[in-house]
């Protein structure tokens, strides 16, 4: 049986979510995958723990100051790095050198926050191209709703000439709840910020920058575009007014954030704001914090997936599928496949 050592950076609720299903995963891999799999290092801003032997449940409760950096994980002899930590998409956030160490070392790379991603997402691809690397990012790409998965594999071969996407969470239930329990705009946000969905600072979500994020992370690696976010016009629904509200409901349209792309001779136009449908469309039944995606390409016609989980162990079940798809193509590479790509 092979063994295959895996680094958490980033260990807040979503880092922590992640380790116990890989650890409490360990059993399948095993079964599934011939793979022993190691948990050989976690680390967050301040402080973390690695054992090449593997830490166990028990022990990430104490974690040591000073153990963390993209040093560390270096030396904790990772064979694939998960990367958990803050999102900054301005900045790259800390994520953005645990990501360029991993890569530029060849070393497969799940990536679970956006910001790095979106700030420096060609080049990071580029540097796992050209050293080998295999990076993932469903976590980071509306996690629990399928996207880049689709694209890579239920669409292949297909030339995408449109997607439209309610990507975010929040502003979905914002809207819903608007339009169909007459809550307050504030009233409706303190509720997903008490479920645990919005964002740190909701103007991520409401302003639309969350869309546009998930939305440039799905053209740039699933369809190898090359946006940035001064490529897009970004609309929240902070503008949404009552007086929308109502003339929505006397009009039948349910009203939705919407991230959107055209593909025409090559050239890549994206967009995110408010679109309205005719509850004739699926869109319409996207309820709650629900996401959903709407790809069509030439040849297979519309393909719409609709979903959603309970956070974290929903971003942490997307990031560990990354993991089976990788220990996949490594045996695949290594010449003894094991059951297939999914
Ligand atoms: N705040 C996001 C949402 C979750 O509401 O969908 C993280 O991307």
């Amino acid at each position: 049986m092979k063994i295959v050592r895996v680094a958490i950076a980033g260990f807040g609720g979503v880092g922590r979510a992640t380790a116990t299903l890989l650890l409490n995963r360990r059993p399948r891999y095993r079964q599934v995958h011939d793979a022993d799999i190691r948990l050989v290092a976690v680390c967050g801003s301040r402080a973390g723990l690695a054992d090449p032997d593997g830490l166990e449940a028990g022990r990430l409760e104490a974690l040591e100051p000073g153990l963390t950096g993209p040093a560390f994980i270096e030396a904790s002899g990772a064979d694939i790095l998960i990367e958990a930590g803050p999102s900054d998409f301005r900045t790259g956030g800390p994520g953005l050198a645990y990501l360029r160490s991993a890569l530029s070392a060849g070393r497969d790379t799940i990536v679970i926050s956006k910001g790095a991603l979106v700030h420096s997402g060609p080049d990071l691809r580029d540097l796992a191209r050209s050293s080998g690397a295999m990076l993932k990012l469903s976590g980071a790409a509306a996690a629990a709703l399928p996207t880049i998965d689709l694209l890579e594999h239920s669409l292949r071969g297909c030339e995408v000439l449109e997607i439209e996407g309610i990507l975010n969470a929040t502003t979905n239930y914002l809207l819903d709840a608007m339009m169909n329990q007459n809550l307050g705009f504030d009233e409706a946000l303190a509720r997903a910020q008490a479920g645990g969905f919005a964002e740190a600072d909701p103007r991520n979500d409401t302003e639309g920058w969350d869309t546009a994020s998930k939305l440039i992370l799905i053209a740039n690696f699933g369809l190898d575009a090359d946006l940035t976010m001064d490529d897009l016009v970004v609309e929240g629904i902070q503008s949404v007014t009552e007086q929308c509200i109502a003339a929505w409901r006397k009009q039948r349209l349910v009203p939705k954030l919407v991230g959107s792309l055209v593909r025409t001779d090559g050239a890549t136009r994206a967009a995110v704001g408010v679109r309205t449908y005719p509850m004739t469309d699926p869109f319409a039944h996207v309820s709650g914090k629900n996401k959903a995606i709407r790809i069509t390409t030439d040849a297979m016609g519309e393909t719409i997936a609709i979903g959603s989980g309970t956070e974290p162990l929903a971003t942490a079940a997307a990031a560990l599928k990354d993991l089976e798809h990788i220990l996949t193509a490594r045996a695949a590479r290594a010449g003894h496949g094991s059951g297939g790509e999914a």
